[in-house]
């Protein structure tokens, strides 16, 4: 099983899955050097996963792809599907969830630039007729969740920077999409900044994405032929390096670096 991500999000969704699947072996693909994706055009987001699992394929047996990433699923998912002869599961903001658990019919979306763009969030907005969707589109609160890993406190300030357009409204979002893998790693600073006045359902999608994965392996035949649990990175530097205490807790049998040029 290849995880990909451009950062640590994935790692959120590499933790449940080996809570729900403890006997399955996986190659997890952090692209720190093209981190972040967010910012980043549909093409170069498509070309870039397109690159990464046609290498991985090249060296190690993988029968399936998780995309632990709701830009490259949002943009890219579907041509990635059609390319790769190979099953691929991706991740989505859960906005069909939102609209099922919101009861003052106000839904906060949070995602990344690309994602907020991309055809298929747009679709599903506009599919979206009887709530209200709030939206935050931003790049920042990726790296803020890369930094905290790395031992940076999070600041307040820069939070209620980024959710100020919610914190102002007279009714706050009661459902809250938190539509990129790397905001779950801050699911409780946000709380802080955003639950001040009434609670606040957060969805991540990370548990639908788990289920669909433990689905598909109950449901095929698909055999799992990686042997050790692998990590590869595709920037060597200082930042990299101060990452390698928080995967500690991973217990990563090999961690490798991988040239994606
Ligand atoms: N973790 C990613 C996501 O779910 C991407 C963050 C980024 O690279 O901008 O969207």
């Amino acid at each position: 099983m290849l995880i990909l991500d451009s950062g640590v999000g994935g790692l959120s969704v590499l933790k449940n899955i080996k809570k729900n699947l403890p006997k399955i072996n996986y190659v997890y693909m952090l692209d720190n050097e093209a981190f972040p994706y967010g910012n980043k055009t549909e093409w170069f987001i498509l070309q870039r996963s397109i690159k990464i699992i046609n290498t991985i394929k090249k060296i190690y047996p993988i029968t399936i792809v998780v995309i632990a990433c709701n830009t490259v699923s949002t943009v890219a998912l579907s041509i990635l599907r059609n390319k790769f002869n190979l099953p691929i599961i991706g991740i989505f903001p859960a906005i069909e969830t939102a609209e099922k658990i919101t009861k003052n019919k106000i839904i906060g979306l949070i995602a990344t630039q690309a994602t907020i763009n991309s055809f298929y969030t747009k679709n599903k907005i506009q599919k979206n007729s009887s709530n209200t969707i709030k939206i935050i589109s931003t790049n920042k609160l990726a790296l803020i969740a890369e930094k905290k890993i790395r031992g940076t406190t999070v600041s307040q300030i820069q939070l209620k920077n980024i959710f100020k357009p919610w914190i102002n409204l007279s009714i706050c979002p009661d459902t809250v999409i938190l539509g990129c893998t790397h905001f779950s790693l801050l699911r409780e600073e946000i709380k802080k900044i955003l639950c001040v006045k009434s609670s606040i359902y957060f969805i991540d999608s990370i548990n639908i994405i788990t289920y669909q994965v433990k689905n598909y392996l109950n449901q095929s035949e698909i055999k799992l032929n990686i042997k050790k649990n692998i990590f590869l990175y595709s920037k060597k530097n200082d930042n990299f390096k101060k990452l390698l205490v928080f995967l500690k807790k991973y217990q990563f049998e090999i961690i490798e670096y991988i040239n994606l040029n």
